[in-house]
């Protein structure tokens, strides 16, 4: 099945207004999370530093505008019946959950909680060591439509039983880190399964915060078709890199637009 995957550029409050109404799948969302600090904490035992991304700093009101801003254009661009995924820690979450409950014809289907069992020490040591990310499920609802859900394969996908709430995960693997560092990556099982959970073959899925092309690499594997929007131009390589592995050329069942 052909694929496309259009890479934008650019800031993505602005780019989101030229996606038409109606016209995506699935939107998953990994925003930045409002948690960085001017200058991050290290350690002596390793080199992780927390983080201190200049693209993840703004001010209580200016997030909270930022937030309401993003999510209210990435539901205009999803279809009825289509499914809003967003990520997110303490810092955002709780954010963002109420900027959807007040929108009509959101529903919101499940909390997920992602365990990291190889989660990094806390620093300060002076609370529990964060070990998960949330997601919410969200899905826009009417004309008649209502979510899809792949009910059967994720019960598959978990031996049988019905796939629960707490997806234990670990941190992205270097194996998946080979085209370049981005602070953020997430792992490539936690888009397969969100987007094998929520769309078929041929859909479309947007990802407003590309960052290192996770969802647009794991969207092409599945035989999606995905928009990402990066507002990094420095991420670039990264994402095409992701989306063009040198072993595998790119086929006449693949096709790579970039706007930049
Ligand atoms: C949390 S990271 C996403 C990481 C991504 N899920 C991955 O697996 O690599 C957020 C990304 O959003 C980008 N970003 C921040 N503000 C943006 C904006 N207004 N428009 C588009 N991208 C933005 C950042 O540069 C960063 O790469």
């Amino acid at each position: 099945m052909k694929t496309t995957h259009k890479i934008i550029i650019g800031n993505a409050l602005e780019e989101l207004q030229k996606i038409p109404d109606e016209s995506v799948d699935l939107v998953f969302a990994d925003p930045p999370y409002n948690m960085s600090k001017k200058r991050g904490l290290g350690w002596k035992y390793s080199k992780h530093i927390t983080m201190q991304e200049e693209w993840d700093i703004f001010s209580k009101d200016d997030y909270l505008q930022f937030n309401q801003t993003w999510i209210k254009e990435c539901l205009r661009v999803l279809k009825h019946g289509g499914s809003l995924w967003i990520c997110g820690s303490f810092h955002n979450i709780y954010q963002v959950g109420f900027i959807l409950q007040h929108i009509e014809d959101v529903k919101i289907n499940n909390s997920i909680v992602w365990f990291k069992p190889n989660a990094q020490p806390n620093i300060t040591c002076r609370m529990f060591t964060e070990s998960t990310e949330h997601l919410i499920w969200a899905s826009k609802n009417g004309n008649g439509k209502k979510w899809k859900f792949n009910y059967g394969l994720m019960k598959k996908m978990n031996e049988g039983k019905q796939m629960r709430n707490v997806w234990a995960i670990p941190l992205t693997p270097k194996s998946e880190k080979w085209a370049g560092p981005h602070p953020t990556q997430k792992p490539m099982e936690l888009l397969r399964r969100i987007i094998l959970a929520c769309t078929d073959e041929g859909d479309t899925v947007l990802d407003p915060f590309l960052g290192s092309g996770t969802t647009s690499a794991v969207a092409k594997m599945l035989n999606r078709n995905s928009i990402g929007i990066e507002k990094e131009k420095k991420y670039l390589s990264i994402i095409k890199k992701r989306l063009e592995p040198p072993q595998r050329k790119i086929g006449e069942d693949v096709e790579v637009e970039v706007l930049a």
